[in-house]
């Protein structure tokens, strides 16, 4: 179907006779003269013309010359047709600013210090953890713990699978993944536009974390500002969503070193050297709020030992006997945020420096999530206290995206280790969900975003690769390539779970006429089916689905993957800012055409009186029922993008790329970074202060590596976690790549005491405790009132907090 039908409109009036009707004449004078000059020498210069050319020359029809077209009316109603257009596959040439317009002043050199840094002075340090217990022993019982469902007795006896070497030794070679660059080498000419490219992705990048280093890095205001996970990028201030650990500079790490920012990942060092993992948002859930400083100083006197906090497990696992019964209660780790950004971040940023000081914190925090996996159904807690003295958790109704990611870190955890411990974790959640997840799902292999864990009957519902699912599906493929195929089982659970969402949840938008544009959907069963809509989230499964065709040898799923990818562009593509709204739902394909079409009457541009009627696909941006608008700096499409183009080659792809950049960067840079927006449909969207960690992990990197060249980061050679850690492959030695080059001041810095806290963190848990006392003052020992706000008395891991939390909304 035509979508447009032109119904009415004069099509005589041309530029000689506009300018001649009266009404239309200039009102200036001057402007009329000076267009009348302008006439005359244009009749001229062709009146020349027609003398001296040849006579080909003189069809001057072949030629678009504006000014004497005797069509201007028809163009002026193309140029009105033309904006109730689809937004084309590829963008328009000017569309594709040129990359010397992007932060042109920004310099990537020297950067200086984060402005605002404080040091916490050491003599405070034993305000932290002061003496003598508060006399508040009914107050205070230890979270015994009795679930009320027993271990599951696949979970009893589940045994270590035999294929798993640490060492790798029985992986298999797989197909190639990105395109064959020796025999398609990429023309001078593109390189050199892909060079600049690249670099003004580096500039924006460097203006955001410079932002984030001079407002968020240290504090401003011991009183307030003591937090240091993301900057807002409006307002400036530091915000701590993700417990305080600093989460953009862990996030950043391999960003720096793949950019070649190799002082600013020194810089990290320091920071990523002295985090305490124990300590959330200034509580502590491994030492109480209060110290028995006999406890602390192993004897000598008021000196408090930090040493002894670097060993871990001394507490955490070890500390039956030990522990006092007025621990700080239940300091919940979010378990998922903190494997994709933090462990995530520093195994990615293991592999790329061989660092040795990145893989001690990896252990440690990978030691740390691993306890979550202690659940009578083997799956991971989304949030629990990890200091809780319970031999297991209960854990009720997860998220699969939550429990089924993360075997990607763990697993590589165990091959850089030699111990299997961390891999064992999630292969056991793993087996749990395809033995006993999967059969229990009415739409098997496929599994619901959210299901009881301790599987009593069916489970059913919303089916997505969205939102609280969307990477347990990525890690199936990406496991199988991290393990060198050892066996057949991730493989095997990807392709059929694939094969089924092909069935049920893929749907060609057969509305859009001459397009192949598609939609990966959410499926309700029971219920309505099919809900036609599409999330920014899932656009990450063009990626997946072209990384699975090459690994799995699956055509078809390439082109899927390209006709998905090329639907996130085209949503981006068609709204007013160039932004991807977050989430959509189109038509039923099977609407009837009175219900998908309308007509409209169109002013003609530059014809105030003159209208004619177009008949459009309804919806703004068109094909869609209903929007949120919001743009949060997502990298999904940018990710499925870069596949595309590590894939094919095609750099119609980093075209696309390029203007969704430039859209980005264009429409979001504030004062402090690149912000979130509040409605992409708006051509210049307000700006909701918001930049998540993922930016900088994720949307940047996507974008540089897209007009990197395609050896850097092959996809060959690394996998990358669903944060855009690159992990390497075939068990390569970390470093393999020479990233980081330890200058001579980095192999002799000073780092501190590993795992004693940052200066941040110090001050909050001063902060804190500030709080906590007064509260106690306040209300007195044993009532009620004592430890509210957040301090609360421990539910022992019993349930799960509610749905509010901050992760739910977080990128999945
Ligand atoms: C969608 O369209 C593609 C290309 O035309 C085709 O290969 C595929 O089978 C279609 N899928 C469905 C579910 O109709
Ligand atoms: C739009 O106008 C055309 C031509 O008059 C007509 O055939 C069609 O039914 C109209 N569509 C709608 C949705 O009103």
């Amino acid at each position: 179907m035509s979508s447009h039908d032109i119904e009415s409109g004069d099509r005589t009036p041309s530029w000689w006779s506009s300018l001649a009707s009266p009404g239309r004449l200039l009102t200036s004078r001057t402007a009329l003269r000076r267009k009348n000059i302008v006439g005359f020498v244009t009749i001229c210069f062709f009146t020349f013309l027609f003398w001296t050319a040849p006579p080909q020359w003189l069809d001057l029809k072949q030629y678009s010359i504006p000014f004497i077209s005797p069509s201007l009316h028809d163009r002026r109603i193309l140029k009105t047709l033309a904006r109730y257009d689809l937004a084309p596959d590829d963008p328009y040439p000017h569309q594709l600013p040129r990359a010397s317009k992007i932060m042109p002043d920004v310099k990537t050199t020297d950067l200086p210090y984060p402005a605002s840094h404080q040091r916490f002075p050491s003599e405070q340090l034993r305000e932290l953890y002061p003496a003598g217990p508060p006399d508040l022993d009914s107050e205070f019982h230890e979270n015994v713990v009795n679930p009320r469902t027993p271990i599951h007795p696949f979970i009893k006896n589940w045994m270590s699978p035999e294929w798993f070497h640490s060492d790798g030794r029985n992986q298999k070679k797989l197909p190639k993944v990105q395109w064959d660059l020796s025999a398609n080498p990429i023309s001078s000419k593109r390189t050199k536009l892909n060079d600049e490219r690249k670099e003004a992705v580096k500039r924006a990048f460097v203006y955001s974390w410079q932002k984030y280093k001079d407002n968020a890095w240290g504090m401003y205001d011991v009183s307030t500002n003591i937090r240091h996970d993301e900057v807002k990028p409006v307002t400036a201030v530091p915000s701590n969503p993700f417990q305080g650990w600093g989460a953009t500079i862990i996030d950043s790490l391999e960003t720096l070193l793949i950019m070649d920012l190799q002082p600013e990942y020194e810089l990290c060092r320091e920071h990523l050297n002295k985090i305490d993992f124990r300590l959330i948002n200034g509580a502590d859930w491994a030492r109480g709020w209060r110290a028995d400083l006999e406890d602390q100083t192993d004897g000598e006197g008021e000196e408090f030992d930090l040493k002894k906090r670097g060993h871990l497990d001394e507490y955490v696992y070890q500390d039956e006997h030990s522990e006092r019964p007025w621990r700080e209660s239940h300091q919940l780790m979010a378990t998922f945020e903190t494997g994709i950004r933090y462990l995530g971040g520093l195994i990615g940023a293991y592999d790329l420096s061989g660092d040795p000081i990145v893989l001690e914190r990896a252990k440690e925090l990978g030691k740390i999530l691993g306890r979550g996996f202690d659940t009578p159904s083997g799956l991971v807690m989304g949030r629990f206290d990890a200091g809780s003295k319970s031999d297991y958790f209960h854990n009720g109704r997860v998220s699969l995206a939550e429990v089924g990611s993360m075997n990607l870190e763990l697993t590589r955890l165990s091959q850089v280790t030699g111990d299997r411990w961390y891999f064992d974790q999630a292969q056991r959640a793993i087996d749990y969900i395809e033995n006993i997840v999967i059969p229990a799902s009415d739409l098997a292999p496929l599994v619901p975003s959210m299901f009881d864990s301790n599987i009593g009957s069916r489970v059913n519902g919303y089916y997505s690769f969205g939102a609280m699912a969307d990477s347990y599906y990525e890690y199936l493929i990406k496991q199988h390539q991290l393990i060198g195929g050892a066996t057949n089982q991730f493989a095997s659970m990807y392709a059929q779970a694939i094969d089924k969402a092909q069935e049920l949840m893929f749907a060609n938008l057969t509305y859009y006429p001459g397009r192949h544009l598609m939609t990966i959907s959410g499926f309700n069963h029971p219920g309505r089916g099919l809900t036609y809509e599409l999330e920014h989230l899932t656009c990450f499964a063009g990626g997946m689905l072209g990384l699975g065709s090459r690994l799995l040898d699956r055509p078809q799923d390439l082109v899927s993957g390209d006709a998905f990818t090329k639907t996130c562009y085209h949503l981006g593509a068609s709204t007013a800012s160039g932004l991807q709204p977050e989430k959509v739902y189109f038509f039923d394909t099977h609407m009837s055409d009175s219900v998908l079409y309308e007509n409209i009457t169109a002013i003609i541009e530059d014809e105030e009186d003159e209208y004619i009627t177009v008949t459009k696909l309804k919806g703004t941006p068109q094909g869609t029922v209903n929007v949120d608008g919001r743009y949060l700096g997502r990298p999904e499409t940018a990710e499925s993008v870069f596949y595309m183009y590590r894939l094919t080659g095609d750099p119609k792809w980093q075209d696309r790329g390029w203007r969704m950049f430039t859209a980005w960067i264009g429409k979001c840079t504030a004062k402090a970074g690149v912000s979130s927006v509040g409605d992409v449909r708006q051509k210049e969207p307000r700006h909701t202060d918001n930049m998540e960690s993922f930016v900088f992990a994720e949307t940047f990197k996507y974008y540089y590596l897209l007009h990197a060249s395609p050896d850097l980061i092959s996809l060959d050679d690394y996998v990358f976690t669903t944060e855009a850690h690159p992990i390497l492959l075939r068990n390569r030695d970390p470093g393999a790549d020479n990233l980081w080059k330890p200058s001579a001041s980095a192999i002799n810095a000073e780092l501190g005491k590993r795992g004693s806290g940052t200066d941040a963190q110090l001050y909050t848990r001063l902060q804190r405790i500030a709080e906590v006392d007064k509260q106690r003052r306040i209300a007195p020992p044993g009532s009620k009132g004592f430890m509210g706000g957040g301090l609360g008395r421990s539910r022992g891991g019993i349930e799960r907090p509610s749905q509010s939390d901050e992760s739910q909304e977080q990128e999945a």
